[in-house]
């Protein structure tokens, strides 16, 4: 049982809030009744019409998306630049990326219709990690390395422990390249992280996401997740160990 207006917006009738308000309205019936109580729970058998247009659900799609640097990750933008949707001109779902990446971040982002499934990535109770490879300007020593893991204060809290490991140097350059893995999700979190030390990001990428890599995918490329793949993401935030 889902509630109603959960409903709608899965059928891509409207937004939850808009569908919400629709079901107030008095625009939207269970088995040819018309309901205005937003707490109605509805199964797959009940019958839900819109304005008279009875609703079909969607089928749960998943993909990875290898997202390259310069566009960006919502479905819309005001500014009409472009978006991770602009890649998928054949998926009729209405399909929305999981969680976040910068504009300029490439790498793994997944995408899907199931918001359940999005809460479930994303939310940090259920720890999911995503490892980034950051190219920092500057050489990180040791210490500068272990306040990262231990967590930064930023101005929206303190991070919780990371795992932090150093990858390469190029003295000449001054640059580094580090890994790092988080399980939050805070806006420009890495970048701002990085920030804090004194190292700033010169380039992000995010190489894993749980179990899923980017393997055999170029940027701008996707695939549809397997259904073991998904499977396993589950059990991945509901347990904390790959099934
Ligand atoms: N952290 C960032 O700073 N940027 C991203 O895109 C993802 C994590």
């Amino acid at each position: 049982m889902e509630r109603l207006q959960k409903v709608l917006a899965q059928a891509g009738v409207a937004s939850r809030r808009k569908s919400e308000t629709l079901i107030i309205e008095g625009k939207v019936k269970v088995n040819g009744v018309v309901v205005t109580e937003l707490g109605t729970k509805v199964s797959n058998s009940d019958r839900v019409e819109v304005e008279g247009v009875q609703l079909v659900k969607e089928d749960y799609v998943y993909y990875l998306l290898y997202k390259p640097r310069g566009i960006i990750s919502t479905v819309d933008d005001e500014k009409g630049r472009k978006t991770v949707l602009d890649l998928f001109p054949q998926v009729e779902q209405r399909i929305f990326p999981v969680g976040r990446l910068d504009y300029d971040t490439s790498g793994v982002i997944i995408m899907t219709n199931d918001g359940d499934f999005s809460y479930l990535m994303t939310h940090p109770k259920f720890g999911i990690k995503k490892k980034y490879i950051a190219k920092v300007k500057g050489i990180p020593d040791r210490e500068a390395l272990r306040k990262l893991e231990k967590g930064v204060d930023l101005d929206d809290g303190k991070t919780a422990p990371a795992h932090v490991k150093m990858q390469t140097v190029d003295k000449k350059a001054g640059t580094a390249l580090i890994e790092i893995t988080i399980h939050e999700g805070k806006n420009r979190q890495v970048r701002r992280m990085f920030d804090a030390i004194g190292y700033p990001v010169q380039k992000l990428r995010r190489e894993s996401f749980g179990n899923i890599t980017t393997h055999g995918l170029n940027a701008g490329e996707a695939r549809e997740l397997t259904k073991h793949e998904v499977k396993q993401l589950r059990v991945l935030a509901e347990t904390g160990k790959i099934g």
